[in-house]
């Protein structure tokens, strides 16, 4: 069976970046509060005419140029996203007509602070059944088109920008090593955002949110470990979904994972959905931090509620 093997990876955030003390100007919070509850100073959000597609297809190029593929080669495009720019065509068609893709089958996965890792997921099965050969995986949200401004307690937890993974089968041992995804729609009410309503809004039952992140993203980064007879020794860096850096390192904790094993980058991109694993991963590379031989664990949980954790080698 053929395995993942990562190629080529790009980010992208929107260049207008809004801080705490921008967003005390507009509604009833501060500083101190939001980064002692959140570990976010500032994030970025993109302009009224860039849309989801935009930032998603910015990541892709710096991912397609790195990973030396052609257009032409990329025979599927999965965009995670929980903010499509159109509910159809989906953000993944809008995408491979402005990048030019002809040869890709293009699909939208709808997991939330998930969705990356079942991109990732979806991608590798794909993969190793034969099926596709060279496949992208872009995270991209514009959360701040959800947000009610006048709601401080969400307004200040989100932020833009995307992330790209470029996959290709491979004979080598490396790349994807497992994945597993779960969902529980039981708990759904938690955290919600309805489009239909005449209150469009996000609810979200915060301290819940919570407590099944901390404890679901330790748990199933325990059972891919164990699964796949590792321990943290194997892991060069955990990189949990960046929704607050409380939850991380909760999750840090309950792994018994020092905070130098932990990429953590919330304080300036705050919670970008399923951008922020990809986002957290090109930071962490350009700056040297992640090398090609590394072992990572991402770990993400979402509205649904859905959760995941993936091993890979770089
Ligand atoms: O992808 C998942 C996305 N969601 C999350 O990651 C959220 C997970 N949850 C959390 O991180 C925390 O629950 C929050 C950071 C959202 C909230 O922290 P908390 O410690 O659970 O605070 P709280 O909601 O219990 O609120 C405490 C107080 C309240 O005031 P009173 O009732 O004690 O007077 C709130 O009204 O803080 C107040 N508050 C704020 N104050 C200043 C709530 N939001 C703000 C704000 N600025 N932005």
């Amino acid at each position: 069976m053929k395995s993942s093997k990562l190629i080529g990876f790009g980010a992208y955030s929107p260049k207008k970046i809004v801080t705490n003390d921008d967003l005390s100007k507009i509604m009833d919070t501060n500083d101190e509060w939001i980064s002692t509850r959140t570990g976010v100073k500032s994030r970025h959000i993109a302009e009224e005419n860039e849309q989801t597609s935009d930032l998603g297809h910015k990541a892709f190029e710096q991912a397609l140029s790195r990973s030396k593929l052609q257009k032409e080669d990329i025979e599927l495009l999965i965009v995670a996203t929980a903010t499509p720019d159109l509910l159809f065509p989906s953000t993944a068609c809008i995408i491979q007509k402005k990048a030019d893709l002809k040869n890709a089958v293009c699909f939208d996965v709808t997991a939330a602070c998930s969705g990356f890792l079942y991109a990732l997921s979806i991608a590798n099965a794909y993969i190793k059944s034969g099926k596709y050969k060279n496949v992208a995986v872009i995270g991209a949200e514009k959360m701040s088109k959800l947000i009610d401004w006048t709601d401080r307690a969400t307004a200040i937890l989100f932020g833009d920008g995307a992330g790209c993974f470029i996959l290709q089968a491979s004979d080598e041992e490396t790349g994807i090593i497992d994945d597993i995804i779960k969902s529980s729609g039981y708990e759904g009410d938690i955290l919600t955002y309805d489009y239909i309503s005449a209150e469009k809004k996000i609810t979200m039952q915060g301290s819940e949110v919570f407590k099944h992140a901390v404890s679901k993203m330790s748990d199933i980064s325990k059972e891919i470990l164990e699964k796949n007879n590792m321990t943290l020794n194997d892991i060069k860096y955990l990189i949990p979904h960046q929704a607050n850096s409380r939850i991380v390192e909760g999750v840090a904790k309950y792994m018994d994972a020092p905070m130098d094993k932990v990429i953590m980058k919330v304080d300036h991109f705050a919670n970008t959905s399923s951008a922020s694993i990809p986002l957290a991963f090109c930071e962490a590379y350009e700056e040297g931090n992640i090398k090609e031989g590394d072992t990572l664990l991402f770990t993400a949980l979402g509205a649904g509620i859905t959760w995941g954790a993936l091993l890979i080698k770089v």
